[in-house]
């Protein structure tokens, strides 16, 4: 028998479209504590939370749909069917990396030469998605579907500045709402193939 923490676990799906029902500011409030949660390289918690609804957030759909002509034929479709799940969501929240840990690692401490930029960013990266995790089980925890898509990361410079977001680094976009629907849990790999016990 799996505890409540592990059940939620199981029990998340990604879900890509939505009904029409809002979330309350209390759900949202609540997901984004959680997010903000997450541990964080050196406690940097170098991520800031776009929560995107209404009029802006037709416009992300738009620009998506509008952007997909330019991608081959896999990638366009992808970033359709994000438009369409940007479009039913009541709420999409953006994480984009804010480069404090970057900014501030010098006074941390010192890696050697040429690995410093790339030490740091993916010590933010690293961090960010630990936030997305937990944004993604908090919603599941309160009966909120979601899926986060990072197709739009193809044209991430197009929605940081819808986003009002240009010093920022592109993270994630999660798409947050209610589904009647359930979905069975997708193939996922046996342990014995993903662990190694030495
Ligand atoms: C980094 C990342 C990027 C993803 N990007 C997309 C995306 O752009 N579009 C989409 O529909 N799903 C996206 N997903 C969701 C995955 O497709 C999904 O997690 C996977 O199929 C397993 O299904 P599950 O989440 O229901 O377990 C992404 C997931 C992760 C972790």
């Amino acid at each position: 028998m799996l505890n409540p923490v592990l059940e939620n676990i199981q029990k998340r799906r990604s879900v890509r479209q939505f009904n029409d029902k809002e979330l309350s500011e209390a759900d949202i409030l609540t997901i984004l504590q959680a997010a903000n949660h997450a541990p964080s390289a050196h406690n940097q918690q170098s991520w800031r939370f776009i929560v995107v609804s209404v009029t802006k957030k037709q416009e992300l759909a738009h620009l998506v749909n509008l952007k997909s002509p330019e991608f081959s034929r896999s990638s366009s479709a992808l970033l359709r069917m994000a438009a369409r799940s940007i479009a039913s969501a009541p709420v999409v929240i953006a994480v984009v990396n804010t480069g404090e840990l970057i900014r501030h690692a010098t006074n941390l401490f010192s890696v050697d030469g040429e690995n410093y930029f790339d030490f740091f960013r993916t010590m933010e990266i690293q961090s960010s998605a630990a936030a997305v995790e937990n944004l993604l089980l908090a919603a599941t925890s309160l009966g909120i579907s979601s899926v986060w898509l990072g197709v739009l990361y193809l044209i991430k410079g197009n929605v940081l500045s819808l986003l009002e977001e240009r010093e920022g680094e592109f993270m994630a976009v999660v798409a947050l709402g209610y589904s009647e629907k359930t979905r069975a849990m997708p193939p996922k790999k046996s342990l014995e193939v993903k662990v190694k016990y030495l």
